[in-house]
């Protein structure tokens, strides 16, 4: 049985994978899909062209990696691609993210380092020639990002660890992706906070096109994938500037919180 994983899908960039991979590998016979919005995951069968399955849980909880690790070892499945998308993040000084919600911060660390790790872990040996894995990072893995330091801190974890993983992989026919798009239109911003930086609200996108980008990259086998010019010249900034300066223009750049600091 061919499938394809896809963790955060019950919305935004992890739902729209969902709704393209179907067109991308014609021949998947399922699509796993993983969430806590199990209602939201029932949704998906009328938006994907391969039979979807359903696994509700919480991934920062134990339970749901126990059985998705029963199911692959009881079924044996070739995952010919596997897209972490699971994930969060909360804007603001870390201090004030700290008295707001005193756990949300090394959730965002569980989250997108330790849950996104420990899926690949499961799926590594269910990949063979030719599979694909592509993790959600962000142009916020580029560099340093005041007012959103731990959020953009996990982002670099997961853009280094594709990289460094594409690379081991390479061997086995395996590619992996590590997708970094600029802000998008998605429910991500009801928890970050909605964007008050003026150059973020500018670039926003669509999912679409992102994850279509996504999967043409894939195909390509480039280890990062960019969507627009905005985050082309982001990414060449962030190679071309000091990390130090780019934390202050950054900082700068906020109105909210950064002015008390100023
Ligand atoms: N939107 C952006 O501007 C943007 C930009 C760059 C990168 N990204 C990254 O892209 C990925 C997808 O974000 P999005 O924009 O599509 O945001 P979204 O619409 O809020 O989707 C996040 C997904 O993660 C799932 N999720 C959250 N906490 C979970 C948990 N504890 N266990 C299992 N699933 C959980 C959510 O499902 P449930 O709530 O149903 O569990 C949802 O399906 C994230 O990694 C994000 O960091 C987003």
């Amino acid at each position: 049985m061919k499938i394809a994983i896809v963790t955060g899908a019950s919305s935004g960039i992890g739902k729209e994978f969902v709704r393209q991979v179907g067109h991308f590998y014609r021949t998947l016979d399922e699509v796993w899909v993983i969430a806590r919005r199990g209602h939201r995951l029932q949704e998906l069968n009328e938006l994907s062209s391969v039979p979807v399955r359903i696994l509700e849980g919480d991934l920062l909880h134990e339970a749901v990696y126990e059985r998705m690790g029963t199911m692959l070892t009881e079924e044996k499945p070739d995952v010919r691609m596997l897209v972490n998308a699971a994930g969060f993040g909360k804007s603001g000084l870390v201090e004030t993210i700290l008295s707001d919600d005193r756990d949300a911060q090394l959730e965002m660390v569980d989250l997108n380092c330790r849950a996104l790790s420990r899926i690949t872990f499961l799926c590594l040996p269910f990949l063979s020639k030719g599979s694909r894995i592509l993790n959600m990072a962000s142009a916020a893995a580029f560099s340093p990002q005041p007012l959103f330091t731990v959020y953009a801190a996990t982002k670099a974890y997961v853009l280094s660890f594709s990289r460094a993983l594409g690379a081991e992989q390479k061997s086995r026919g395996i590619y992996v992706t590590a997708v970094c798009p600029g802000p998008v239109d998605t429910e991500f911003f009801r928890v970050s906070g909605e964007l008050e930086n003026p150059l973020k609200k500018l670039t926003k996108v669509k999912a679409s096109g992102v994850v279509k980008k996504a999967l043409k990259d894939s195909r390509a086998g480039k280890d990062i994938s960019i969507y627009g010019l905005p985050m082309k010249g982001a990414y060449l900034a962030s190679r071309l500037l000091p990390h130090r300066l780019l934390a202050e223009i950054m900082m700068r750049f906020n109105p909210r919180d950064a002015k008390r600091r100023l």
